[in-house]
């Protein structure tokens, strides 16, 4: 982050912004156009997360507790309307942040709001359900259950997202709100304080796309963690309990016979950590579950890459035996912008294991060759510099993919079967 974003991104201002009623008072500087508390008192657009067979988490932030809590969920194909009251939790902020670089990024702004959650239970697996909250037609969206083992699905795959820097991520998404997706993955680096042109207001806005389409399922980059509060008091708070099974920081999810791993690679990968042991204990027990397909992999430092970005070696020699034992179809990687996809092979010298990185979600775009000496670059097979983002078919011999750019061009598909 550079010095002058520093500056002007961390202003501390105690008890002003969202607060109480519904038009508290703005901060002001930055450049920001300050962020009142829009009616109905809803400050950031719902999201899902933690979705099993049969029950959804559904959040969103209240900047006025006295906005509605109660939520209308209908099944996709039709039926009756169910309806769920949230929980609300009041959270203060402490301090204020801003885009310095975008005057279309409403600030951070400190001061109290409140946290919402409405736990869906007693949904039916594999259905695809519509929300509203509040009865808005602006606070609505979809989320589809865990699939049974075999279904066919896709999931939207990406990282790097900055979607106040230029117009890619933005573009991106419009082109993935034609495709027909189940959830979305995140490879790291959710939201970029650093760039000067995102604040966390700004980002749900510009995520609001993917956000209504289904569940996202973020990983953990450097970016989340830029500022001192920003881990525990936004990514957290937003994305905590996203999975399953191990921590906040490291978790699974489910669908269709098909596990969804991801690590975080700001925390240790060596052979002591608790990452590796759950990993081996977590994938072993997916693996003997019934109508276990594959899984796939997904985090933010790449184990390879031939760009601009140091790779992690080490760890790829812990984890990628377990990949290979335990059927691992896919691992998928951010860190470097841009694309990269690699098949390397394993121990069975029948197989391969296909790495993409997919770093080009709207960030500025890195050398994609600055390491291109480095040996595992003779099992790079597809690769550019281009923003992009990945949807992967879960289909009923593997897992299809197809890349495409901000213009809705392909510019990479591969088939991988099931291992
Ligand atoms: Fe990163």
């Amino acid at each position: 982050m550079s010095k002058l974003t520093w500056a002007r991104a961390l202003v501390a201002l105690t008890a002003v912004g969202c607060g109480n009623g519904e038009t508290p008072a703005a901060a002001s500087g930055g450049g920001g156009s300050g962020s009142a508390c829009p009616k109905p008192g809803i400050s950031k657009r719902p999201w899902t997360l933690g979705i099993d067979e049969t029950s959804a988490r559904l959040r969103w932030e209240a900047c006025a507790d006295t906005a509605s809590r109660d939520v209308e969920l209908t099944p996709e194909a039709g039926g009756a309307a169910q309806t769920f009251t949230a929980t609300s939790t009041a959270f203060t902020i402490d301090n204020t942040y801003y885009a310095p670089f975008n005057a279309d990024a409403p600030a951070d702004e400190a001061g109290t709001y409140f946290n919402r959650q409405a736990l869906l239970t007693g949904l039916t697996a594999g259905t695809c359900y519509r929300y509203r909250v509040g009865g808005s037609d602006a606070h609505a969206g979809r989320f589809c259950t865990a699939r049974a083992p075999g279904s066919s699905f896709r999931v939207l795959a990406m990282a790097d997202t900055n979607p106040g820097l230029g117009d890619a991520t933005k573009r991106l998404l419009a082109v993935a709100d034609e495709l027909d997706y189940d959830f979305s993955i995140h490879a790291g680096d959710v939201q970029y304080y650093a760039s000067g042109f995102d604040t966390w207001v700004y980002w749900f806005a510009a995520l609001a796309p993917m956000l209504r389409q289904g569940a996202f399922y973020p990983s953990i980059g450097n970016h989340e963690l830029e500022n001192d509060d920003e881990y525990d008091q936004y990514y957290l708070r937003f994305f905590d309990k996203a999975g399953f099974g191990g921590t906040d920081a490291y978790y699974r999810v489910d669908s269709g016979g098909v596990s969804f791993f991801t690590l975080n690679t700001e925390a240790t990968l060596d052979a002591a950590s608790e990452q590796l042991g759950w990993f081996k204990g977590e994938i072993a027990a997916a693996k003997a579950r019934p109508g276990y397909r594959f899984s796939v992999v997904y985090f933010h430092k790449p184990f390879i890459t031939c760009g601009d970005k140091s790779q992690n070696s080490s760890a790829r020699q812990l984890f990628e035996p377990l990949f290979e034992e335990h059927g691992v179809a896919l691992v998928v990687q951010g860190h470097m912008h841009g694309y990269e996809r690699f098949e390397v092979p394993l121990s069975d010298p029948t197989k391969t294991i296909t790495y993409l990185t997919v770093g080009g979600g709207g960030g500025l775009l890195g050398d994609i060759d600055a390491n291109a000496d480095r040996p595992v670059c003779a099992q790079r097979k597809s690769h550019g510099k281009f923003h992009h983002m990945a949807l992967l078919e879960i289909t009923a011999s593997g897992l299809a993919g197809r890349v495409f750019d901000p213009d809705g061009v392909t510019r990479d598909e591969f088939d991988i079967p099931s291992p």
